[in-house]
């Protein structure tokens, strides 16, 4: 089994991270390919928390080689505060390997993204404030920072100034803030030089070598389907490619190497930040379910939107990413709930749909159709193959998975790595 892709399939924090942790002592390579340090990830091992930011979620599985791949966006005093923290607890992060390509978040990006929000007002994205944005706009517009410039200061201070000559008019100008020194972005840069360039290189090359010599990759996302940034809730998106090809173009491995895409997907609905959320509960219902599921963001400490389980997006999510596996997490939280409705289609002025509409402004009027399914009382927990789990729970995930375009493998049950079923290998 060569290279695998594993993504999210809603809006983010469906436990990509706790996946990723159970497939990550059987793989050799896990890469993170898309997006910074706005992805959260709580990983449970043995009742012990991580909760993961920068760092691959393979970082915690110890024959595995943990990867920042080129699609990512370092912070990068995020990203040494991680590692020192993963030390401290006994974990070691020794063996990670950086993409020399990668683009750094240089500090006036992080600015010019929270700025950026508190002048939209009410228009706002709802985004982390991490500067991720800003940095993949730069990225694109050909100014952005990236590792390899670290280690020529010639060349890196090139780029600071022309990216400040702009940046500081932005700031200054527009926003009425102090405008930055050259000097202290690049000494700032510098000072972690020494410690990034034993972890950096060319990540395509190696991963290409490691797949030649018959090694396992696994590519895992940040954020989701309906945060990418083409395929999403544009503009409530995040700002890169968080779906399947973005594994490819985020890690340099071809399309041709990936036989397996697996998505995670919630058994309800969550949202962090603005945007259309045809299932959302508010209120009373919302908060219940909220707290029934812990759902308080990991990296801003949100509290994050609830729902109901939406099938249109799944099977979209089914579509654009190629899915060959669903993982289904959380379906303890649903236990004690007297009956669970999901979104079958939407209703989208008078007309049925059964799938995504073509425009966003259609997306944001849809109504859901919603099917009612009964619920399950006992606690589920302990379950470790279908047959454990109680007859209607059984019935609600068989009326997703013939719902969702492609089969469930694995059901999350719990936080726990064990906490699992297996229905199929993803590995196998
Ligand atoms: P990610 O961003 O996709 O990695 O997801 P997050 O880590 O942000 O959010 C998922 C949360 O659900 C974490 O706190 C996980 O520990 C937890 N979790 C994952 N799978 C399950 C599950 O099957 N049941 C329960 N109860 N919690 C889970
Ligand atoms: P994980 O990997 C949930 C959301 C933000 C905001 C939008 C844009 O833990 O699933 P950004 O800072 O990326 O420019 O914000 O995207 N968002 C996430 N929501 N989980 C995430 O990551 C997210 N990463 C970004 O809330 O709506
Ligand atoms: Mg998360």
């Amino acid at each position: 089994m060569p290279a695998i892709v594993l993504v999210g399939a809603q809006w983010g924090d469906e436990g990509k991270g706790k996946a990723t942790d159970l497939l990550g002592s059987r793989v050799d390579y896990v890469v993170k390919f898309n997006g910074g340090n706005n992805a959260g990830h709580t990983i449970v091992i043995d009742g012990e928390k991580f909760a993961l930011h920068l760092l691959p979620s393979g970082i915690l599985s110890q024959n595995c080689t943990p990867v920042i791949g080129n699609g990512v966006v370092i912070d990068l005093e995020v990203l040494f505060a991680e590692i020192d923290a993963l030390q401290a607890r006994g974990r070691s992060a020794e063996k990670l390997v950086v993409s020399s390509a990668a683009h750094i978040i240089p500090p006036y990006n992080t600015v010019i993204d929270k700025v950026t929000e508190r002048f939209a007002g009410s228009r706002k994205i709802g985004t982390t404030g991490r500067g991720i944005g800003p940095t993949y706009a730069d990225k694109m517009n050909r100014i952005g920072i990236r590792v390899q410039d670290l280690f020529d200061e010639v060349t890196l201070r090139e780029k600071v100034t022309s990216a400040l000559n702009l940046k500081n008019q932005v700031l200054a100008k527009i926003y009425n803030r102090r405008a930055l020194e050259v000097d202290a972005v690049v000494e700032f840069l510098l000072s972690y030089a020494d410690r990034l360039r034993p972890m950096v290189a060319d990540t395509p090359l190696l991963l290409h070598e490691a797949l030649e010599a018959g090694k396992t990759v696994l590519l895992e996302a940040g954020q989701a389907t309906m945060l990418d940034v083409d395929h999403g809730n544009y503009p409530f998106v995040t700002s890169s490619s968080a779906t399947a090809g973005g594994a490819c173009t985020g890690s340099g491995i071809p399309p041709t190497r990936i036989d397996r895409v697996i998505a995670v997907v919630k058994a309800y609905a969550t949202r962090v930040g603005e945007g259309p959320f045809p299932t959302e509960l508010l209120h009373e219902k919302g908060d219940e379910l909220r707290n029934a599921g812990a759902e308080f963001g990991t990296t801003t400490g949100r509290p994050r939107r609830t729902g109901w389980y939406d099938a249109p997006i799944a099977r979209y999510a089914a579509r654009i990413n190629g899915v060959t596996d669903f993982v289904l997490t959380k379906l303890d939280i649903l236990t004690g709930m007297p009956e669970v409705p999901v979104c079958v289609a939407y209703e989208i002025d008078g007309v049925r749909h059964a799938d995504m509409p073509m425009t966003q402004a259609e997306f944001a009027r849809a109504v859901p159709i919603y099917e009612t399914f009964p619920g399950w009382d006992d606690d589920i927990s302990a379950a470790r193959t279908m047959a454990d789990l109680p007859v209607n729970c059984q019935a609600y995930v068989r009326a997703l998975e013939e719902m969702s375009g492609a089969p469930i493998s694995v059901i999350g049950v719990g936080p726990g790595r064990d906490q699992s079923i297996v229905i199929n290998d993803l590995l196998a």
